[in-house]
């Protein structure tokens, strides 16, 4: 066997649906070993770090992943759970999901929110004579993912070197008077080959699907310079595809048509930001963070996870409670993305029936069933 994921199961609830995904791995003999990697908050309390050197080399090493979700807390809070030797020493959490993005250069997220019929948490609208309409949806985002307002390069009190260069922007000239501790400045940091990235991943999907537009997500009457850059570089992917569409629209306008038509929605291509607010959006209307999985793609390494986090509203549910479809679904995009479309299909049908089927719900969608009892019937499809 010469394929080895890298499972990174992390803090509350992202290590049981973890657990589930891979037993849907398992029982439907996608072939591969798989490796367990410590990351986040266990990493923390002993060593003072979120994201431990074997799992980095295990990455590098095996370039694809699984991961749960790991909490992030506050400066205070994660000091306080140190081990005495290493408080006051200046360590400061990271969330690692952040460093691992940067550190391989994951820059492309891929985002698929994908409507299953029979779902009760399904968008829906009413029409003005009452009727009820329940569009399937097929959306997916792509976001950039390691720059930005996301690339971390922001000030309170700037310093001096910084307060100076921005006050040679005319612009700035309203904020001159603003005392420094009063003054936070983020800087939105746009490359236009990282903006080619993203834009050509979403051009690629649409074209290997038929879809016949893409709509890029900006701002460029506002934000000239950043999103200008990026409309810039998706009108030079566009026009390697000539048979799909380039439609640049405003943010908010994407935003309006998603939560009212959002079948007329099938790929969206945005910024760190924007696309991280429109993915959960999206998934919002096809079933919610129990639905959603996310691919974080590099040039080398590849880390699927579901989109949702540690919640820690869960803790102390025993059993687990959490819905595991994400996880699952995160699963299946790994495998799709290792080049075997087939089994991913066959676990979206399995989750396809029983969604459909209706008799096995998670706390999400209304139900009583536990994390293990939704991936038994999962399971029992496959
Ligand atoms: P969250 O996604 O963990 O949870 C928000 C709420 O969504 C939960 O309280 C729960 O009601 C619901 N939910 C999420 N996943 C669900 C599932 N599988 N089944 C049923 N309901 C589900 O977001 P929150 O509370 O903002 O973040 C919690 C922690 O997770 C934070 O420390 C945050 O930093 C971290 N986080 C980590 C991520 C990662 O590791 N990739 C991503 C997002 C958040
Ligand atoms: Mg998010």
């Amino acid at each position: 066997m010469s394929r080895t994921v890298v499972v990174m199961r992390g803090d509350g609830i992202g290590a049981p649906v973890i657990d589930e995904a891979m037993r849907v791995l398992r029982a439907c003999r996608f072939d591969a070993d798989f490796v367990d990697a410590e990351i986040g908050w266990s990493c923390w309390r002993r060593d003072g770090e979120p994201l431990s050197g074997r799992t980095l080399a295990l990455l590098e090493n095996h370039r694809l992943g699984l991961l749960g979700a790991a909490t992030s807390k506050g400066r205070v809070e994660a000091e306080a759970e140190l081990p005495a030797h290493l408080r006051g020493t200046g360590l400061s959490y990271r969330s690692p999901i952040l460093s691992l993005r940067q550190r391989f250069g994951l820059d492309v997220c891929v985002r698929p929110c994908t409507s299953f019929p029979g779902n009760p948490l399904n968008f829906v609208r009413r029409l003005p004579d009452g009727t009820i309409e329940e569009p399937p949806l097929d959306i997916t985002v792509f976001r950039q993912n390691t720059e930005g307002l996301y690339a971390g390069v922001e000030w309170t009190d700037p310093p001096a070197a910084v307060r100076a260069a921005l006050s040679a922007h005319p612009r700035f000239a309203p904020f001159l008077a603003t005392p420094g501790g009063d003054l936070a400045i983020a800087a939105r940091i746009i490359t236009r080959e990282a903006s080619r990235r993203i834009v050509d991943a979403a051009f690629r999907h649409a074209a290997d699907r038929g879809i016949d537009a893409v709509v890029l997500a900006e701002k460029s009457n506002v934000l000239r310079e950043t999103s200008g850059l990026v409309e810039e570089a998706a009108r030079e992917v566009a026009a390697r595809y000539p048979g799909i569409a380039l439609r640049v629209m405003n943010i908010d306008a994407v935003i309006l048509r998603m939560v009212r038509r959002p079948e007329e929605l099938r790929v969206v291509v945005a910024t760190n930001l924007f696309g991280d607010i429109l993915s959960d959006a999206a998934a919002g209307l096809t079933g919610g963070l129990g639905f959603a999985a996310s691919a974080n793609l590099g040039p080398e390494v590849a880390i699927f996870e579901p989109t949702h986090g540690s919640a820690p509203r869960h803790e102390g549910c025993d059993p687990p409670v959490a819905n595991p479809i994400a996880a699952i679904l995160a699963g299946a995009l790994l495998v799709d993305h290792a080049g075997d479309p087939e089994t991913a299909a066959r676990i979206r049908v399995a989750i396809a029936t029983v969604v459909a089927e209706g008799s096995v719900r998670t706390r999400d969608m209304g139900g009583s069933a536990t994390t293990a009892a939704m991936a038994d019937a999962i399971l029992a499809r496959l």
